[in-house]
């Protein structure tokens, strides 16, 4: 008999699985105890999806990541763990990153986050058509957080915005309105976030995220 479909697609994973933990286990043996060094190795499990330097690969909807902060990252890592992002069942994207975060030791995460940050945004060029003229005024309330430069502010817990991929930033505006992020109990800086989205229509989004660009 053929095995099924399936079947087949569920060893590969646990195949890919098996190498990571390979990957790690040997980064286990004679790994640098923490830092910056410790970082760059773990990092070699990272790039397949977000590339080399970080600059994400858009194909698998993987964000550019080189040069966000560590406390973000660090976050962002702990809230993928604890189910915060990529656990509803309509978030391909976020579904694909979380297995990545839990395969981390708490311990590693703030190695791995430094070296994250220390490497450099690649501010890829943008791919959407919003008008910026308008999203301008839809931006207004969002300076409160992130800031008139986009910049972000680590006292509220908001990102930068401005060295995103236009396309992630609209992604995540859109799940945050479905709910896909910002809306699990505990995640309170998701919760924060996510009210500034509900009254945001797609175009609306668009603009907002052309304007965001303009102030690279
Ligand atoms: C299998 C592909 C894949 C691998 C491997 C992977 N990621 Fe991701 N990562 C993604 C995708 C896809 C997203 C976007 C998720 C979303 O839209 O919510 C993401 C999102 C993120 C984010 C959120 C960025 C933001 O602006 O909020 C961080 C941080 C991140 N990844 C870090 C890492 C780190 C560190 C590693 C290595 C330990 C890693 N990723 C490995 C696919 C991957
Ligand atoms: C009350 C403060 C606050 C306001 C106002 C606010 N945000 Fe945020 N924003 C946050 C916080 C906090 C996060 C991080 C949430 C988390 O940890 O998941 C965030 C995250 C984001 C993200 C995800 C970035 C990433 O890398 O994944 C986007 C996009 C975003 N905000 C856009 C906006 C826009 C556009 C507006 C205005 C319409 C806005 N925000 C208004 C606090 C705010």
């Amino acid at each position: 008999m053929r095995p099924q479909l399936t079947t087949i697609v569920r060893i590969v994973e646990v195949r890919s699985f098996a190498t990571l933990l390979f990957v790690l286990g040997a980064a286990a043996c004679g790994r640098p105890a923490t830092g910056l060094a410790l970082g760059e190795e773990l990092f070699e499990t990272c790039t397949p999806c977000h590339g080399a330097n970080g600059g994400g690969n858009p194909e698998i909807a993987a964000p550019g990541i080189a040069g966000l902060p560590q406390w973000y990252v660090e976050t962002q890592l702990q809230g993928f763990q604890a189910g915060f992002r990529g656990k509803h069942a309509d978030d391909l994207p976020g579904l694909r990153m979380r297995p990545m975060a839990i395969s981390l030791r708490e311990d590693d995460i703030p190695s791995i986050a430094e070296y994250v940050a220390s490497l450099t945004p690649a501010f890829a060029p943008s791919t959407l058509h919003g008008n910026a003229g308008a999203g301008a005024e839809i931006y207004t309330p969002c300076v409160a957080c992130h800031g008139t430069d986009g910049l972000g502010n680590e006292v509220l817990h908001a990102p930068p915005l401005v060295q995103m991929d236009d396309w992630y930033l609209l992604q995540e505006l859109q799940n945050f309105k479905h709910g896909a992020r910002g809306a699990v109990t505990g995640d309170t800086w998701g919760i924060t976030m996510r009210v500034n989205t509900l009254a945001l229509s797609d175009e609306a989004m668009e603009d907002v995220v052309a304007y965001v660009q303009t102030l690279r």
